[in-house]
């Protein structure tokens, strides 16, 4: 009997409900509201401009080896129908002009299907900079194949850190780089963050799709944490200045701190629904200074 040839049902991946639900929300709210706007919706979002912005950060215990270092951090992409592979990658590759020492991205990569993924995490592999490209899931990586957006990650020299830490640098010099997969709550947040600090035996860098992952990062100290995921709500009555530190509880969008720690929460590139009002899509440059 012969194999199975790919197009048949048995070769077809199951989905999972989130997955569906996903696909679901996406018809409904995308689709059909875009429809119901004579496709205006959309028109205006593909118009958006992608805003750079520079954020300077001064943490007392930063490693003083790495005074001075720029940070790349993109987020939330949601590649698929709203954010094309080609637009995400004419977006990622305008990173290199940056020339920043590090590449991070906090999740999100795609909206709904993984093989999207696959030019735009070759184009952040290629944008690398000297200490390297790094990425964490975020939840939306999770609805479809997780596993094979690692796997084109990785092998296009995009470090994936799974609940891992690593060492950046050389020379003596190193910084110590945590990252922890999708979790929903501050408790299960934290559970990862416990275990990236202990592998790593103390953390510099955080990274963490969820923002709910600083609670407990500020608890052990860690300097720096870098997060998405809340697409800065996708609405604000004003445009907000990134760089402002703010106190609100709420872990939305911009600079917090606590203690000795701080949190950067970028808006992000993409979105899961065509609507940006006072809160354009961004490329976050962050230049991190001990003091
Ligand atoms: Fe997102």
């Amino acid at each position: 009997m012969s194999a199975p040839r790919p197009s048949e049902p048995s070769e077809i991946p199951k989905r999972s409900g989130k997955y569906i639900r996903a696909k679901w929300r996406h018809f409904m709210l995308t689709v059909t509201a875009n429809r119901l706007t004579g496709g205006e919706l959309l028109r205006r979002h593909a118009a958006q401009r992608v805003e750079e912005r520079a954020i300077e950060v001064c943490l007392p215990r930063w490693p003083i080896a790495f005074d001075g270092v720029r940070i790349a951090h993109l987020s939330d992409l949601h590649v698929g129908h709203l954010m094309t592979p080609e637009r995400a990658v004419a977006v990622v590759e305008s990173v290199a002009a940056i020339g920043a020492d590090l590449v991070v991205c906090t999740g999100d990569v795609v909206d709904l299907d993984a093989e999207e993924a696959e030019p735009v995490l070759a184009a952040l592999g290629r944008i690398a900079g000297p200490l390297g490209s790094l990425l964490v899931l975020g939840n939306h990586d999770h609805l479809d194949d997780p596993k094979r957006v690692v796997r084109v990650a990785e092998a296009n020299g995009v470090n994936v850190l799974m609940d891992e830490a690593v060492m950046l640098g050389n020379n003596g010099a190193r910084l110590h780089v945590g990252g922890v997969d999708w979790a929903r709550t501050i408790r299960a947040s934290a559970r990862r963050v416990a275990k990236v600090w202990q592998k790593g035996r103390g953390l510099d860098l955080l990274l963490a799709h969820n923002p709910k992952a600083f609670v407990h990062a500020a608890k052990l100290g860690v300097p720096l944490t870098l997060s998405g995921h809340t697409h800065g709500r996708q609405f604000a009555l004003r445009r907000r200045n990134p760089a402002t530190p703010s106190f609100a509880r709420r872990l939305n969008a911009g600079l917090y701190s606590r203690g000795e720690s701080a949190l950067f929460v970028t808006v992000g590139l993409g979105a899961w629904f065509p609507l940006r009002v006072n809160c354009p899509p961004e490329i976050a440059v962050l230049t991190v200074r001990r003091g």
